[in-house]
């Protein structure tokens, strides 16, 4: 018997129930994780809302966890009970004492990195790492424009940014998250609330815009983001904070410059164990060597997750949040 979050309709904050479960045995190439740390994503609100849809219902809810392996399957040999591994891909489920996966989701946890820390990290970092290497590969020089700096990916945007040498302008919607951000690592900051977004790139870029823009935000910002584009730009739309972006006419981008358009998630880079603990070992050398802090803005009891969404969907948060069973 364990505690987990679930939900058994799509709906407001309220459907989320922290409620006794009794997890599955491990399947043969399956684990069962002692989480000690959850990490909440804005992914577990589209899903509580109904905008991405569980296997079934009722849910568990989360995808990002850090802990101690206590079952394995009976063809499992990469990790063993009692090792200390994480997680940012899987089945739903995370928000629990206890989650069930495939071996092939986890990374083993470097001694120097804590369950909190990979909690904060593994599904916000793992993204950070494939935005910013793969889906573009951001050079030294180059400026981009990311969208919620201050917030969970964005806060690890800025640092990875800063350390490849690349001029990242941030958006944000306070002076507070602002600061934060520069701090972080951006160069500069567009307040969304009280300036023009592309009126402000263009000024900050002497007319040249930028050569990637990383829009979590996707219906409010979609058309705004193109217009921050040089031509033959690429366009990374990654998230849908105000709503998903829907019925795109294909001309526009011919009209605003020859634009390249790109819808990534995480579970198809890190789409093998291959290049998963390729993508981790990146991150994790990033945090070792002190080019990316992990901070821990907020944290919450796991039966209060319900809370904690709300001040995520609110935009109230800063850098990571993590739930404590
Ligand atoms: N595709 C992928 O693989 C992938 C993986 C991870 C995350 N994501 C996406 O990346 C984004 C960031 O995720 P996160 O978990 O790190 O969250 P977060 O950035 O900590 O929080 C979301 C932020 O979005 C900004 N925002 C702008 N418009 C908003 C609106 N209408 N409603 C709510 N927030 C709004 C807010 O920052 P300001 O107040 O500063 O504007 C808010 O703090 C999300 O859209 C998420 O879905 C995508």
């Amino acid at each position: 018997m364990a505690k987990r979050i679930q939900f058994s309709a799509h709906g407001g904050p309220e459907v989320l129930e922290y409620r006794d479960y009794t997890p599955a045995n491990p399947g043969p190439h399956e684990v069962r994780v002692r989480n000690h740390a959850i990490g909440l994503n804005f992914i577990d609100i589209y899903f509580r809302r109904g905008l991405y849809k569980p296997a079934s219902l009722p849910s568990g809810l989360g995808t990002e966890g850090a802990g101690e392996v206590e079952a394995v399957g009976s063809e499992v040999s990469s990790v063993r009970v009692g090792d200390r591994v994480a997680y940012a891909t899987g089945p739903l489920g995370a928000c629990s004492e206890l989650h069930v996966l495939p071996a092939a989701n986890l990374v083993r946890l470097p001694s120097g990195i804590s369950f909190e820390q990979a909690a904060a990290v593994m599904l916000k970092g793992l993204t950070a790492q494939y935005l910013l290497r793969q889906t573009y590969d951001v050079k030294a020089g180059e400026t981009i424009l990311f969208y919620a700096a201050a917030g969970g990916v964005g806060s690890i945007a800025c640092q990875w940014a800063r350390a490849l040498g690349a001029r990242l302008i941030g958006v944000v919607s306070s002076e507070a998250k602002a600061e934060r951000a520069l701090q972080l690592g951006a160069s500069a900051c567009i307040n969304r609330r009280r300036e023009d977004i592309g009126q402000r790139v263009l000024e900050l870029t002497d007319g040249n815009k930028c050569a990637v823009v990383y829009d979590s935000v996707g219906q409010a910002t979609w058309e705004t983001s193109l217009d921050c584009l040089q031509a033959r730009g690429l366009l990374v739309s990654f998230g849908n904070s105000s709503g998903a972006v829907t019925g795109v006419n294909l001309g526009i981008l011919a009209q605003k410059g020859s634009l390249y358009v790109t819808r990534p998630t995480l579970a198809s880079y890190a789409d093998t164990h291959a290049h998963l603990q390729a993508m981790a070992d990146e991150l994790f050398a990033m945090i070792s060597s002190g080019r990316i802090n992990v901070d821990i803005s907020q944290r919450y009891a796991l039966k209060d997750t319900a809370q904690a969404q709300i001040a995520l969907a609110a935009g109230e948060t800063v850098g990571s949040t993590v739930l404590l069973p």
